[in-house]
């Protein structure tokens, strides 16, 4: 436990944290000068006293067809509607109004991971054409509606763009699943929204070579299936079309391939429906504590205005801009700040297909320079990935950006600092976006021409978002007092979700249950938005973020939840009982270690492979674990609950703490020496932890 000094007692979400204040960057001049949002006007329009109308100023970048009457609507709080009685079409919005202004202006550029082949430009009047023909085909040969839900599991292709906005042309609702998802995965997604058409690809390129995708497809319909959830077509579109990638065969009625039915649409113009504002735009399933996939459901006209918003005020986007964000659009950055809110805006948008380090750790600053990209974004896990194998790549090409964003985890200062000095030679202002799946767009940064930048810290929370660091008992925990507690949003905005679809118990569960006093109110000002974040606010306002305050893992910024760990294992039949805990590791931030008990008289030999292999299937690759620890029992309360937090404390050779209130402390110190033993064997020993790392890991699991 961390210590303090004033000897008070602490819960564990208000764990006293120290570290230095880090010291202000101030914005580059050259970019004030340009910026959008520039005149500190804007921050007063934003002020409390102007919600929720500050919002129309996002709406306002829109084109609707029927302007809203209400701006936001608490009558079914906390089911907030937005801009209700307006109605638009977001393919609309991001290609049609741009393609009739000037069709031949850039929309997407697409850059294939072989070096070698050929960038390709698609206009805004190219993207026009080829969404107006998958949409025909949407429409005429899978027979979707408007309000149907369809699985896409696709790779980072322009393709995956034209068919979601096809998708959002006819108000169909797309449920992108991550194409590092496994096939298993995939299917429960598939179930959990009803979905009976699936759109994949046969094949795609990631690290130099093609990986065969289709057959993902295959195991989907069958867990699918399994789940009740029949799928009567699968769309493949081929990575090259005419040439397919896959050894699966394509199933006679069911598979077909995209670029064999497309020409029949040649030319076909579908009328983007009108929607109404409150109408679902899409689903992005997200991890959760239970093992049932937790679909966050985002609204048309609310969403796609606070992401167009957004692009323009913090990454400073202008129509001729070359913006490249370097996330999966498989998770809700590549959704919101690749697709929607750049396109909104009419810019150009970079869509890279594979890893940022092929063939080196130079591939990202040469596609700058080629591109004349002058935004970036990603993530400080591909940054620290990218310091390491190439730390002075980026002074070797002769790029330059305005402005850089970071996403998805904390950011180390000085990670931080390489990030400014070197990649952004400088000259870049930097915004530290922090948000979740569930809020659509940016809850905490700083405007970055108008508010200095701090290493570590996102900035206080973004124009119009509200928030507040509460400790169990919903007393607000002030600013500058070195304590953490949870950060709730006090006020709706926009983009958050508008509800788990499907399950509106747990939306309000996880959301809003644990610090609303009075469920029938109608006032936002009762329902403060829980976000899962442990978090310290320093005198200045800026909020420095902890890390998830529930059983949830951040790998690489992606969110696993210990339970789709556990269950996962579980599906080996040896196995008995299963715990994920999460190790510190200084490029993906954390990774997963499992801890499996086996059932009685099962030989041990193997059983690591079988449990990594049951998770690679069950969840992906991107939640294959660091190592995999077979113990006689796990550490256990009198009540029977494993306590995670001992067996994170092994892992990364923390103190374990006071084990002796359980029901089996003696097991720990076999545990402890089996494992670090392991560990010192293979040179897998930590660094010392910081106290902010010794506090998430003395506590996780909270029990
Ligand atoms: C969790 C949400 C939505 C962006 C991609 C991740 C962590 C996100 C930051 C940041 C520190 C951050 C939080 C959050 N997180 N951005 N700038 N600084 N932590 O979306 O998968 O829904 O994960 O990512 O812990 O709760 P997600």
């Amino acid at each position: 436990m961390t210590e303090n000094s004033d000897e008070e007692v602490v819960s564990e979400s208000q764990i006293a944290v120290h570290w230095r204040e880090e010291e202000y960057y101030p914005p580059p001049p050259a970019f004030v000068a340009q910026a959008n949002a520039n005149d500190p006007a804007i921050l007063d329009r934003f002020a409390e006293d102007k919600f929720p109308d500050c919002f129309t100023e996002y709406a306002d970048l829109l084109d609707w067809d029927r302007r809203w009457d209400t701006v936001l609507d608490t009558s079914q709080a906390p089911f907030w509607r937005w801009f209700t009685g307006g109605r638009l079409n977001a393919c609309f919005n991001c290609v049609d109004r741009h393609a009739a202004a000037d069709p031949d202006k850039t929309a997407i550029i697409w850059v294939p991971e072989l070096e070698e082949d050929e960038t390709l430009y698609i206009s805004y009047g190219d993207l026009l054409r080829r969404v107006n023909e998958f949409a025909a085909l949407l429409q005429d040969f899978a027979g979707l509606k408007t309000g149907d839900r369809v699985t896409l599991h696709m790779p980072m292709v322009p393709e995956l763009p034209i068919t979601m906005l096809a998708c959002a042309r006819l108000g169909i609702i797309h449920s992108q699943v991550f194409g590092g998802f496994s096939g298993n995965a995939c299917g429960t997604r598939i179930a959990d929204s009803g979905s009976r058409v699936l759109i994949t690809m046969d094949g795609y390129y990631r690290a130099g070579s093609i990986t065969d995708h289709k057959v993902k497809a295959d195991e989907a319909l069958a867990e699918a299936a399994r789940l009740d959830q029949e799928v009567d077509k699968v769309l493949v579109w081929r990575r090259q079309p005419g040439q397919y990638a896959s050894a699966t065969p394509m199933a006679d009625g069911r598979d077909f391939f995209v670029d064999d039915l497309i020409g029949k649409y040649a030319g076909q113009e579908v009328e983007p429906v009108s929607m109404d504002a409150t109408a679902p735009l899409f689903l992005m399933y997200t991890s959760g504590t239970t093992g049932r996939p937790k679909g966050a459901q985002h609204s048309t006209g609310g969403y796609l205005s606070y992401v167009a918003g957004t692009s323009k005020v913090y990454q400073d986007i202008h129509p001729n801009d070359v913006y490249w964000c370097m996330a999966d659009i498989g998770w809700i950055t590549g959704h919101s700040y690749i697709v929607y809110g750049p396109l909104a805006l009419g810019t150009s948008t970079v869509i890279y297909e594979g890893v940022p380090n092929y063939p080196d750790g130079g591939r990202p600053w040469r596609i700058a320079q080629k591109l004349g990209v002058n935004i970036f974004h990603t993530s400080p896990t591909a940054i620290r990935m990218l310091r390491k194998v190439g730390p002075d790549e980026p002074a070797k090409y002769d790029y330059q950006f305005k402005n850089m964003t970071t996403v998805g985890e904390p950011i180390e200062p000085e990670v931080w600092r390489w990030y400014y000095s070197s990649v952004g030679k400088g000259q870049a202002a930097i915004t530290d976006t922090w948000w979740l799946t569930e809020t659509g767009g940016f809850l905490g940064s700083t405007v970055p021409a108008l508010q200095p930048m701090k290493p570590g810290s996102c900035g206080p929370g973004a124009l119009g978002i509200f928030p507040v660091i509460y400790d169990e008992n919903r007393n607000e925990i002030p600013a500058g007092s070195g304590r953490a507690g949870n950060i709730c949003i006090r006020n709706p905005w926009p983009g958050i979700m508008q509800t788990v679809w499907g399950q509106p118990e747990r939306f309000l569960d996880v959301y809003y249950r644990k610090y609303n006093a009075d469920p029938d109110s109608k006032d936002w000002h009762d329902w403060p938005f829980l976000c899962g974040d442990g978090a310290v606010r320093s005198e200045d306002g800026y909020i420095r973020i902890l890390g998830r305050i529930d059983d949830v893992i951040n790998v690489a910024g992606h969110r696993l939840g210990t339970k789709e760990l556990e269950s996962a294992a579980l599906t080996v039949p040896e196995v008995a009982e299963a715990a994920a805990v999460p190790v510190i590791d200084d490029i993906r931030g954390r990774m997963v270690e499992m801890y499996v008990s086996l059932k009685p008289g099962v030989v041990p030999d193997g059983m690591e492979a079988k449990v990594t292999t049951a998770i690679e299937t069950e969840i992906g690759k991107i939640a294959r674990p660091k190592n995999v620890w077979i113990v006689p029992d796990m550490p256990k309360t009198r009540s029977g609950k494993i306590m995670r937090r001992v067996i994170a404390s092994v892992s990364n050779f923390a103190d374990v703490g006071d084990v002796t209130t359980l029901a089996n402390p003696e097991i720990v110190e076999g545990i402890r020496q089996h494992v670090q033993k392991a560990k010192v064997d293979k040179g897998d020993t930590p660094r010392p932890l910081t106290d902010t790392e010794l506090a998430e890991i003395q506590s996780f699991g909270n029990e």
